[in-house]
């Protein structure tokens, strides 16, 4: 069977991938309906589905607010709309008429079907793309819209995609909140019988939430049950709303802007909604995470076969103080300790001693750079370590030569505060000379100082989003700034192949499937205390793989909670995704600087199980009791075990983990001890990982499978 198919008796139309069906048809009033999302059905099987029966009708129930593909504003519904449309005369209902389908290969493995629609009597052409590929259970779903008139219409609502979920009781909702330093905080709460906005209003990602769910019907565990989730690709204001309708139904509908932003659609205009990707498993929590970071690795990103360096980061060493010469001594340092890429952080131009001048300005600074960036880089690459530098190209200071020059390039409104934050404002990205001079400025950068890795930062949320002189500016820039975003950065990649991004946001606040696959690896927190890395990265592995994760080793106490926690453990913790270190080497003692560099050859001989292997929770960061992650090779050939424990009480018995999904007859060797596991055992009944006593207890086990 092939993975897209039809029925024309039944007008069902069926996509199948490895595990999984999903299911729709066109109803009688011409509106895309949904039948089924679940396990695997044959097509004369989904032949069976039938929309669930409305309940009760009154003259006030209207269409049922869940089971539509993409629930319009107009006609008798009441729920939370994925599109909402004003035309030019300023009727505001979408009538579907239904004009064709199509279904293609765009490229071996994968298969696409579009059904297109327009309305019934104004011109706009709406139509739902669903693509599956091979390998994958994750369905991408998007939407186009067309403008086919002669006259400018504006969408007010256009979501990528609504996903509708089987009548189950109990459904849970799990997603995560947070803010700046303490993002990915997991909940898992039952869904209300009211309407739940997941929202980013920030015209970024946010630190405050992060455009994914996961819906279960209240008794999925990580190893077991039905889960149902989809992740948004967008990097500006989102919404998700997941709806539980009165009659009991539970569907949820997700895309770009927020509440109150809109796109304008000029005659002719084309807009394209950024995907929103949904997977079914019966798997479970677990099941799901490792689903999507299967499908991040071969779909989303770039250059998912390398694995990532391990990289020094200057900023929790020197913060602002950078210097040619103190660059040099941490290069030093770092390159005996095993780092492979040394990036300089934040200071390195213009007026930047502070927060408070400098952005905008990208030369660097005469007093502390000389002869230019040149002599620094050629030194790190003569020791044989990649260059790595810090931008933040959407951000200007008042305080800078460009600001004086160019005032209006910001986002603002006129007669209105520029409300600063981090004493910056931020660069309209919307406008093209904007997005130009980026691209100009750092392309030139790159090519000039031959350079390896880019942190590109964002340091603050949007206020005053306003284009004067523009007339549909104000609204049209939620959309084009991220467009323009992406496309400087995917204009950087085409002119220097080589170059390697990480994505960063004060931490965390743009880490997306739409920024992953522009980049390499993303800055999931600015909090570097290991103790609340756990959780932190417990809520990022959600849906984003360890290979995409950098978790820096830093100082103790640590600067931002005044923690002290062992060398070991702070390098267990970051060892879960891709090690750096980003501590004052120079004020390490050599017995630090000894253990680091073990710790660092260790991790390089485990850092493909960790980037390219599958994640198993052994143990969540709930309780008092230690937590652990497995990895697990694709062929099942090695596995790595992390253990991270708080600070037990006295009595607590040692932790028995059972591992999981390793060759069942085969045997493990624990490649530190040498002694020899039968994979039964492991599975069955556990083992105790030997942790030392005390507080901050950490331990990483490595098993490779012993042959014959
Ligand atoms: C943000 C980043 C940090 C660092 C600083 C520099 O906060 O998340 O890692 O680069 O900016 O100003």
């Amino acid at each position: 069977m092939s993975a897209i198919s039809f029925d024309p008796a039944r007008g069902v139309w069926l996509l199948s991938t490895a595990r999984t069906s999903y299911a729709l048809r066109v109803d009688e009033t011409g509106a895309p309906c949904h039948l089924g999302w679940g396990p695997r059905l044959t097509l004369a099987a989904a032949g069976e589905l039938r929309t669930p029966p409305a309940g009760e009708s009154s003259s006030f129930a209207g269409r049922p607010a869940a089971g539509e593909e993409l629930p319009v504003d107009g006609g008798a519904r009441y729920g939370a709309p994925s599109l909402r449309v004003r035309f030019a005369d300023g009727t505001r209902a979408f009538e579907w008429q239904q004009v064709g389908h199509r279904t293609w290969e765009p490229a071996p493995g994968t298969a696409e079907l579009a059904l297109e629609f327009r309305d019934r009597h104004y011109p706009l052409d709406v139509t739902l793309h669903y693509r599956v590929h091979t390998g994958t259970d994750v369905i991408e779903r998007w939407t186009v819209l067309r403008n086919t008139g002669r006259e400018p219409l504006t969408v007010l609502r256009a979501d990528s995609a609504a996903w509708t979920l089987p009548p189950r009781d109990g459904y849970r909702l799990s997603h995560v909140t947070g803010q700046w330093s303490a993002e990915g905080l997991l909940h898992r709460e039952p869904v209300p019988g009211a309407e739940t906005v997941l929202t980013s209003r920030r015209g970024i990602t946010s630190h405050h939430a992060n455009p994914w769910v996961m819906l279960d019907a209240g008794d999925a565990t990580e190893d077991r049950g039905e889960v149902w989730s989809a992740a948004l690709a967008w990097s500006g204001s989102w919404q998700i709303t997941v709806q539980r309708t009165p009659d009991g139904r539970t569907a949820f509908t997700g895309g770009a802007g927020h509440d109150g932003t809109a796109l304008p659609l000029g005659p002719g205009e084309e807009h394209t909604t950024p995907p929103f990707a949904g997977v079914f498993t019966d798997g479970g929590f677990g099941a799901a995470s490792r689903a999507w970071h299967a499908y991040v690795r071969a779909h989303v990103l770039p250059h998912p076969d390398e694995l990532r360096p391990v990289l020094f980061n200057s900023w929790e060493a020197t913060g602002f103080g950078v210097s040619e010469q103190g660059q040099r001594e941490l290069a030093r340092r770092a390159v005996e300790l095993g780092v492979e890429l040394y990036v300089v952080d934040d200071g390195w131009f213009g007026g930047r001693r502070d927060d408070t001048a400098g952005l905008g300005d990208w030369t660097p600074a005469e007093k502390s750079f000389p002869n230019g960036l040149t002599p620094l880089i050629d030194e790190v690459h003569r020791l044989g370590m990649r260059f790595g530098l810090w931008v933040e190209p959407e951000m200007v200071n008042p305080d800078s030569d460009l600001y004086r020059a160019h005032p209006d390039w910001v986002l603002h409104f006129p007669h209105r505060t520029r409300t600063e934050l981090r004493n910056q404002l931020v660069l309209n990205f919307a406008r093209d000379d904007v997005a130009d001079w980026a691209h100009a400025w750092l392309t030139r950068l790159v090519a000039d100082n031959g350079i390896d890795f880019l942190k590109w930062d964002m340091n603050r949320a949007f206020s005053e989003a306003g284009w004067p002189g523009r007339e549909d500016g104000h609204d049209l820039l939620w959309t084009r700034y991220v467009q323009n975003l992406y496309r400087v950065i995917d204009r950087l990649r085409a002119d220097h192949p080589g170059l390697r991004i990480e994505a960063c946001s004060g931490g965390g606040g743009r880490v997306d499937l739409g920024a992953l696959s522009r980049t390499d690896q993303a800055w999931p927190s600015d909090n570097t205390d290991a103790a609340d890395r756990v959780s932190i990265q417990h809520g990022y592995g959600q849906i984003y793989p360890a290979g995409t994760m950098a978790a820096w080793v830093t100082d103790v106490p640590n600067q931002l909670t005044g923690r002290t926690v062992p060398l070991r453990y702070r390098f267990h913790v970051a060892m879960a995704g891709v090690l750096a270190i980003g501590g004052d080497l120079a004020r390490w003692t050599p017995e630090e600087l000894a253990e680091a560099a073990e710790l660092v050859s260790e991790y390089k001989k485990v850092r493909h199980i960790v980037q390219h292997g599958a994640l198993h929770r052994l143990r969540g960061p709930g309780d008092d009791g230690p937590t652990a992650v497995q990895y697990l090779t694709g062929d099942s050939q090695e596995a790595l075990v992390l253990v991270w424990q708080r600070a037990p009480r006295h009595g607590t018995p040692r932790p028995v983990l059972r591992l999981a999904a390793l060759a069942p007859e085969a045997r493990y060797r624990d490649t530190r001890t040498g002694e020899v596991h039968h994979a039964s055992v492991l599975m069955g009944y556990g083992i105790s990982p030997e942790l030392p006593i005390g507080d901050w207890a950490s331990a990483a086990v490595h098993l490779v499978r012993v042959e014959g």
